[in-house]
């Protein structure tokens, strides 16, 4: 991607908290482009509307000039949105990686000092996770028990597919595809080698569902002996036979480990060994628990930052939704909307303006200088107000 050094990137305040944490979003990510450039680069902010603004002002919750807006800069900045009850959208956020065909959803987590964590050693978690974004149950199909057309699909497997589903049962339809989970998958293990590193852990309930999780397993493997594999080496390679669980962190030099852990053992690893992990790429279902998980080891949805990423756009969010408790009242935690800002910048290629916008928001959250959500939890904290966190972060960051 060649970038300009006067980008044009699209800010949606959304709704709830979003229009209070993104003028200070905004400000704090400015500040570290002037810091890291002086002049030389800038961003240019074009609003866009969507959500239940965007419904009242344009009949529309995603308003065709916000997608083309989108389209346009290829690069989003985006806070909460409410799907409003009547919108005819189920969710306004899968429409909208949908719509621009958004295939995974990114989080980086990691651990800042001063921030309070239920881990005694959260400074040992460091992961990018690559969760897949418009399949499995994003594009999943269910019948209501009891109605005809869950009765007609019951009889049609219960007859022509050898099954013995009970009649008063609900049915639902998980698919997934090669195409979808090895793009997926590509992506991660790019990542990790532009990145330096480690490893790349498939996450997966294989042992279970062997034709979708499974499969998401095995086309993992696939692309990495296919199309990394001067790159790659297997956990099973290092370490001579199946699931070695004994992979200790230690990768080759020059090489990204590519291993898989069912699920449920990876939530006990995230907890028990995080240290040991580094990328891990899931589908959508075992990605959406693995997220927030791992977002609240290090100090939950209020600093956890995300991007939505295709091979077109790239849409980065906050990943908290509206919350309408705290709404108005100078409360939220703008740091998950600035940090998403940071890998917008990477993204763009701006690593100064990141590693110095990162940089800013660790010293913020080391001096304990917190938002309410964190300040209560830590014994000597300062308490700042959404806009006056945005402003230290912003003159840190300067
Ligand atoms: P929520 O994330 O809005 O709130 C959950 C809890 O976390 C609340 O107690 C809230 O006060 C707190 N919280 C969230 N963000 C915070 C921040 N930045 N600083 C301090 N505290 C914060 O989740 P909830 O209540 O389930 O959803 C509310 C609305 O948001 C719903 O309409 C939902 O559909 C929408 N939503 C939108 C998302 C998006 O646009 N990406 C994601 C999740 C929910």
């Amino acid at each position: 991607m060649s970038v300009p050094d006067r980008p044009e990137v699209v800010f949606i305040p959304g709704d709830g908290i979003g229009p209070e944490v993104m003028p200070p979003a905004i400000e704090a990510i400015d500040a570290a482009v002037r810091g890291a450039y002086g002049g030389a680069r800038a961003l240019r902010w074009t609003e866009a509307w969507a959500g239940k603004r965007a419904m009242a002002e344009h009949g529309s919750p995603l308003p065709e000039p916000t997608l083309a807006a989108i389209r346009r800069a290829r690069v989003a900045l985006k806070g909460p949105l409410e799907t409003p009850v009547g919108g005819g959208i189920r969710s306004l956020n899968v429409a909208l990686r949908k719509i621009l065909d958004l295939y995974a959803c990114v989080r980086p987590v990691r651990y800042y000092p001063g921030v309070p964590s239920p881990m005694r050693h959260p400074e040992r978690v460091d992961l990018v996770l690559f969760r897949e974004n418009t399949e499995d149950v994003y594009a999943g199909y269910e019948w209501q028990e009891g109605t005809p057309e869950a009765l007609r699909v019951i009889r049609f497997l219960n007859q022509e597919m050898a099954c013995s589903i009970p009649e008063d049962s609900g049915v639902g339809i998980k698919p997934m595809s090669v195409t979808g989970s090895k793009r997926l998958i590509r992506m991660a293990i790019r990542y990790a080698l532009d990145r330096g590193r480690r490893s790349v852990t498939l996450v997966h309930k294989g042992n279970i569902m062997k034709y979708t999780e499974g499969a998401f397993r095995r086309w993992g493997y696939e692309v990495a002996a296919r199309e990394f594999s001067e790159h790659t080496v297997t956990e099973a390679e290092l370490r001579g036979r199946e699931h070695g669980s004994d992979y200790d962190g230690v990768t080759p030099p020059g090489a990204v480990v590519v291993n898989d852990r069912i699920a449920d053992a990876m939530f006990q690893e995230l907890i028990l060994r995080p240290e040991r992990y580094d990328v891990l790429a899931l589908s959508n279902l075992n990605g959406d628990y693995m997220s927030d998980a791992a977002a609240a080891l290090v100090g939950g949805l209020g600093l956890a930052p995300g991007a939505n990423l295709g091979d077109e756009y790239a849409v980065f969010e906050a990943t908290h939704g509206t919350a309408p408790d705290i709404a108005g009242q100078d409360r939220a935690n703008p740091g998950s909307l600035i940090l998403s800002g940071a890998m917008m910048l990477r993204h763009l290629g701006w690593e100064e303006a990141a590693d110095r916008l990162e940089a800013a928001v660790a010293r913020v959250l080391a001096a304990r200088r917190l938002t309410p959500d964190l300040a209560p939890r830590v014994p000597g904290a300062e308490q700042l107000g959404t806009r006056a966190f945005g402003r230290a972060v912003a003159a840190e960051a300067a």
